[in-house]
């Protein structure tokens, strides 16, 4: 099938007959890589709660030419073995994990609700990593699969009032350096994404934030392309942008600056945001 933007020949090699679980892929970046894996001629096993939106990407993919699965679930509360078994069950071994699904508060400690803490820990790094233990034996044993993680630009830096969000991206970057390094010679791959803002569902409530405080957006559809390209290149720590390579390496270099940084930052939160709206709503 056509797909939402262009990949290299490389990219489409390394996808194509793969089965891919990929979470999150109802809205936003999961959505397009969605696209972009079938466009390689992956098929895909779709996970989210949101089983109409599923069902009309399936349909869109099929339309296409491409095969695809729904499996809706809810990660907070979902057995990783039982969803890795059903998605073996509907698109026979999985090849790729991508781990896509992830929800944050912008707000104040005290206001996020400790039930909504845990259930943020347990979406965006318990079930990742839970998932990745399920397939690490199977992939071991047929020598070969990859792991593809989105993370935040936050999972390599500290960010105030993302508190929570960033601790789970923090989880889930060290763990899969970890890994990474546990896995060598088993021919299992892993990638992690770092994306700062993507013009997505999830962040659509910050926007005067963002444009009042210059911060820029990139593409759901150009994030899923250079996480293809780069995972089809083997890379493990992928940062998106200059400006983000650059605020790391500086973080590294001058790490005196950090703290200045993140002031900064927070005054610009408390001005354009926790000035306007009201606390994050408890769960
Ligand atoms: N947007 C950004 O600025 C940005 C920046 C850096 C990193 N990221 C990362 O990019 C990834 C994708 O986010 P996005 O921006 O594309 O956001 P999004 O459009 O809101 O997508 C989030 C996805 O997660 C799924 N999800 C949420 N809660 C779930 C649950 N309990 N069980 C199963 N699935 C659940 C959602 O589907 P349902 O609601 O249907 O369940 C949706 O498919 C996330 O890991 C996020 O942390 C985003």
């Amino acid at each position: 099938m056509a797909g939402p933007f262009p990949l290299s020949p490389l990219a489409r090699r390394a996808f194509a007959s793969k089965r891919v679980l990929l979470t999150g892929a109802s809205s936003g970046i999961g959505e397009q890589l969605a696209l972009g894996l079938a466009s390689c001629g992956a098929r895909l096993v779709l996970v989210a709660r949101r089983k109409p939106l599923l069902l009309s990407l399936q349909k869109r993919l099929s339309a296409a030419g491409a095969r695809a699965w729904v499996l809706p679930a809810d990660l907070v509360k979902a057995d990783a073995e039982t969803l890795v078994r059903k998605a073996e069950a509907l698109g026979g071994p999985i090849d790729v994990l991508v781990s896509c699904a992830a929800f944050f508060d912008l707000a104040r400690l005290e206001d996020i609700a400790p039930k909504r803490l845990e259930d943020t820990v347990r979406l965006n790094a318990t079930f990742p990593m839970l998932a990745t233990r399920a397939l690490v034996p199977r992939m071991k044993k047929r020598g070969s699969g990859q792991f593809i993680h989105i993370a935040s630009l936050v999972g390599l830096q500290p960010m105030p009032y993302y508190q929570v969000y960033a601790a789970t991206k923090h989880a889930l970057t060290a763990f899969c350096k970890s890994l990474d390094i546990e896995l060598a010679g088993t021919g299992i791959r892993t990638t992690v994404i770092f994306p700062t803002g993507v013009r997505t569902p999830m962040v659509a409530h910050l926007e005067e934030l963002s444009r009042k405080s210059g911060m820029s957006f990139l593409e759901p559809a150009e994030v899923a392309r250079r996480t293809l390209e780069a995972a089809a290149r083997g890379r493990l720590l992928v940062p998106l942008g200059i400006l983000e390579r650059l605020l790391i390496q500086a973080g590294r270099t001058f790490p005196f600056l950090e703290r200045p940084a993140m002031r900064l930052i927070k005054r610009n939160i408390d001005t354009h945001h926790f000035n306007r709206t009201a606390p994050a709503e408890r769960a």
